[in-house]
């Protein structure tokens, strides 16, 4: 028997898990030559502002080991650009579409997500308060809760789509800004963005990005991120998660989803190899077919069940039930 892997981030249904992260799948379109999007659980495109971002100087991408060092700086053609002229050609695609938005101010945020009211038929919003390569915007929204909570509370209020806020992964206190985003408004959690981070070329004796810093992805912050999923998913079990960082193979979603988030995003893995999202996907399907999985999220958290047993005193809670929230 097939596997069902459908699954939800609150009232966001996707038909199955994986989901390509923002701004490491341009609009989507781009890879449809190489990927079918409607094989994807849905796409995230690359964030929005009012208007439009040039973004940082180049270089704005270096490899590190195990990682990639970005400092785009969510250059992007503003939001009415996206509503006018590629959504047209999107929405097309049988594919949910989540359309993820950045500001400078939190009205700037709302005026985003109010735009994008005119994007009929998208799947869902993702606040990015999480960029390390933007000053103004970007993590200074995402490190105090209470910033966090008030660009949340005003794009809820323009939005009745469902809403996730996208975390940032090195703030002081990464549960308080999710639990304040949560009750601000938000429907689900993306974790995480990238990692602040540099690299310095000893030769010319100045840093790898134009920007100096930028923000790391790929393998090296997996571990990093999946601990995050591990506490937020103990501390808030009833809010569903999206697990992404580093997230290249079936095994690494398989980690997150054990860990207890509900989806996974693929970002870095897709500009090694365009496919990479469908590789994974049919890794999870060959997975649940071995292991007798029926429906996908039996995984969610299980990790802590398991860890669980045993264990004098704990046994019984299950923080993480598939099929809630
Ligand atoms: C080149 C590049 C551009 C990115 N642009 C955005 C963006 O516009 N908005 C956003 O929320 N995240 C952006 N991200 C972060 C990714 O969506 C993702 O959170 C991060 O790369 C971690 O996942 P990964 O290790 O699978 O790449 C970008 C990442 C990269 C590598």
């Amino acid at each position: 028997m097939e596997p069902d892997l459908s699954t939800s981030l609150g009232p966001l249904k996707l038909a199955n898990p994986v989901v390509l992260a923002a701004g490491t799948c341009g609009w989507g379109l781009e890879l449809a030559p190489y990927l079918p999007l409607e094989q994807v659980g849905a796409v995230t495109v690359k964030s929005l502002t009012l208007d439009p971002w040039p973004g940082n100087p180049p270089p704005r991408l270096a490899e590190t080991a195990g990682g990639l060092l970005n400092s785009v700086g969510l250059e992007n053609p503003g939001v009415d650009h996206f509503v006018s002229r590629i959504w047209p050609e999107l929405r097309l695609r049988r594919v949910p579409v989540i359309a993820s938005l950045a500001g400078r101010t939190r009205e700037e945020y709302a005026a985003v997500a109010d735009r994008l009211n005119e994007a009929r038929g998208l799947a869902a919003l993702e606040i990015n308060i999480s960029c390390p390569n933007v000053k103004a915007g970007g993590l200074t929204f995402g490190s105090r809760p209470e910033d966090a909570a008030a660009v949340v509370e005003a794009v809820r209020r323009k939005t009745s789509l469902p809403l996730l806020v996208k975390l940032a992964p090195l703030t002081a206190d990464p549960v308080g800004v999710a639990r304040a985003v949560v009750e601000a408004g938000a429907d689900a959690l993306t974790v995480a963005n990238t990692v602040p981070a540099m690299s310095i070329d000893v030769t010319a004796r100045r840093p790898r990005l134009g920007n100096a810093v930028g923000g790391l992805s790929g393998p090296a912050i997996k571990p990093i991120i999946l601990r995050l999923v591990w506490d937020i998913s103990a501390a808030l079990p009833g809010v569903p998660l999206l697990g992404l960082g580093g997230i290249c193979t079936a095994e690494d979603a398989l980690e997150f989803l054990l860990a207890g988030a509900r989806a996974v995003g693929i970002g870095t893995a897709t500009l090694l190899n365009p496919r990479a999202a469908l590789n994974v996907l049919k890794g999870l399907v060959d997975y649940c077919r071995r292991h007798d999985i029926r429906r996908l999220t039996e995984l969610v958290g299980a990790a802590r069940r398991r860890g669980r047993e045993g264990a004098p005193g704990e046994g019984g809670e299950e923080p993480c039930s598939p099929g809630k929230g």
